[in-house]
């Protein structure tokens, strides 16, 4: 007897990112990102807008058919260096980790960023956030300067 076909499952595709992916990258990020490890950069509307707003965006989602894979939100310029890229913010949704989709948005990011100038491409990593820095290394980043976030709790 033959054995029955597995399903189908469409490849995952990348595409630039537009305004009708806002409200779904909103929501993923929530689901991923643990903001109370960097209180300066909260997750919200506008650090999405900021980069798609920008005039040298390089924000790409990742799509299994209508699904939303993954994203990675970038943009030209990096505190006082205008010729560096800033790729801010990229995430893999759950059930998509481990395939190679944040590899793919890294690389298409970056890609976007050469090409509108960057001499350079940064990417932060909180220092706990193991899945990204391999993420990183992988994509032939390696470690600048390390700033440490020091806190000094005030005593009741
Ligand atoms: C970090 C993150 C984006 C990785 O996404 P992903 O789609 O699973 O990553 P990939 O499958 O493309 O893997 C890329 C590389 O990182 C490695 N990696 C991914 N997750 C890892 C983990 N948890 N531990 C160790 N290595 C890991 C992979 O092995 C791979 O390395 P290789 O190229 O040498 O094989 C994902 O874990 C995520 O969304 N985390 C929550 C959001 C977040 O912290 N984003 C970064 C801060 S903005």
């Amino acid at each position: 007897m033959p054995t029955p076909a597995a399903p189908e499952r469409k490849a995952i595709g990348l595409a630039p990112m537009a305004a009708t992916h806002v409200a779904d990258v909103l929501a993923l990020g929530h689901t991923v990102y643990d903001t109370s490890a960097k209180p300066y950069t909260p997750w919200s509307l506008s650090a999405i807008a900021r980069h798609l707003d920008s005039e040298a965006s390089a924000c790409w989602v990742a799509l299994d058919g209508e699904r939303l894979a993954g994203f990675v939100l970038g943009s030209m310029g990096f505190d006082q260096r205008a010729d560096w890229g800033n790729m801010e913010w990229i995430a893999s949704a759950p059930e998509y980790q481990g395939q190679g989709v944040a590899s793919r948005l890294v690389k298409a990011c970056c890609a976007t960023l050469t090409e509108a100038g960057a001499s350079a491409v940064v990417a932060e990593v909180e220092s706990r956030n193991t899945a990204s820095a391999a993420l990183m290394r992988s994509n032939g980043f390696g470690a600048g300067v390390v700033v440490t976030f020091f806190v000094r709790e005030t005593p009741r």
